[in-house]
């Protein structure tokens, strides 16, 4: 359906796979594109879809950055464009209703650490490494670099990654809040898929309250914030399954 991804469903989990393996998934416009295409797909399917999983092609790389070649050629209306369309396409992962884990193997980098950042789990081989090498391009990072990565590991880490470029590990990624989880290579498959199914078999309409308060209330004043808890806990009270986990538990601990 797509030149540069692949979207298969099995039991409720969508994979992602960023397909341009030669070019270490570097996102070009086109993949863009398509991942938000893709991001759309799983909206209209969220009765059949629980939770979403990305990865890059190969054992190279997430993503190892935006398209250098690409970007070479555009004037600075076109970088507009570009760095307005990878916000969009990550905007859209961050509140697609599923919860969203980036499976991190080998380079993440630029664009790709974007990506990542704006899913909602990161879990990573020991393999993978990560940074913001854009000042050596002589451009800033445009798809979140700026914003959502100092709001993920604050903004003296930040700022490190910003103005060096430097690529750092997956143990200092762990230290630093970028990644969630770190594994060893030959089990990062296994645990991805263990995470995706222990939030499948939680129940659905509160695991998307959940996301939905800490996306909505992370950038809110506290009391704000904690009004949008307020209401998706009443929500819940809404939906049969809370009656029904709830009378299951006391009706189990009557026996
Ligand atoms: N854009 C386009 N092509 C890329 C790419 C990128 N970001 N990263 C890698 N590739 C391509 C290479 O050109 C190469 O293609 P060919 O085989 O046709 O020559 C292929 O992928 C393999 O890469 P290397 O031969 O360079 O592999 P390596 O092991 O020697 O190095 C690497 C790996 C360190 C990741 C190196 O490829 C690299 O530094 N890549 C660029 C990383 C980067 O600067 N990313 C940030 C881009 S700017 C950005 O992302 C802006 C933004 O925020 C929106």
């Amino acid at each position: 359906m797509w030149e540069n991804l692949i979207l298969d469903v099995q039991d409720g989990l969508a994979f992602v796979t960023l397909n341009r393996t030669k070019q270490l998934n570097a996102l070009n416009e086109k993949l863009a594109v398509e991942l938000g295409e893709c991001a759309d797909k799983i909206i209209q399917e969220q009765d059949k879809i629980d939770v979403v999983i990305i990865a890059g092609s190969g054992d190279r790389a997430f993503v190892a950055g935006a398209d250098i070649g690409e970007m070479l050629r555009m004037d600075p209306q076109q970088a507009i464009a570009f760095a307005r369309l990878l916000h969009q396409t990550n905007t859209k992962l961050d509140s697609l209703p599923q919860p969203v884990i980036a499976s991190i193997n080998g380079f993440c980098l630029g664009g790709g650490n974007e990506l990542a950042i704006a899913c909602d789990i990161r879990i990573a081989s020991d393999k993978s490494k990560f940074g913001q090498p854009e000042v050596g391009l002589g451009i800033t990072p445009g798809a979140g670099g700026t914003q959502r990565l100092p709001r993920l590991i604050g903004p003296g880490r930040a700022k490190y990654m910003d103005y060096t470029g430097e690529i750092i590990d997956a143990k200092t990624a762990l230290e630093w809040g970028l990644i969630d989880i770190l594994v060893p290579e030959a089990e990062l498959k296994d645990k991805v898929l263990a995470v995706a199914k222990k939030i499948q078999s939680q129940r659905r309409f509160a695991v998307r309250q959940v996301k939905q308060c800490i996306r909505l209330g992370k950038d809110a004043a506290l009391e704000a914030a904690l009004e949008i808890e307020v209401q998706a806990f009443s929500m819940c009270f809404t939906h049969p399954d809370r009656t029904e986990a709830m009378g299951a538990f006391v009706n189990k601990s009557k026996k």
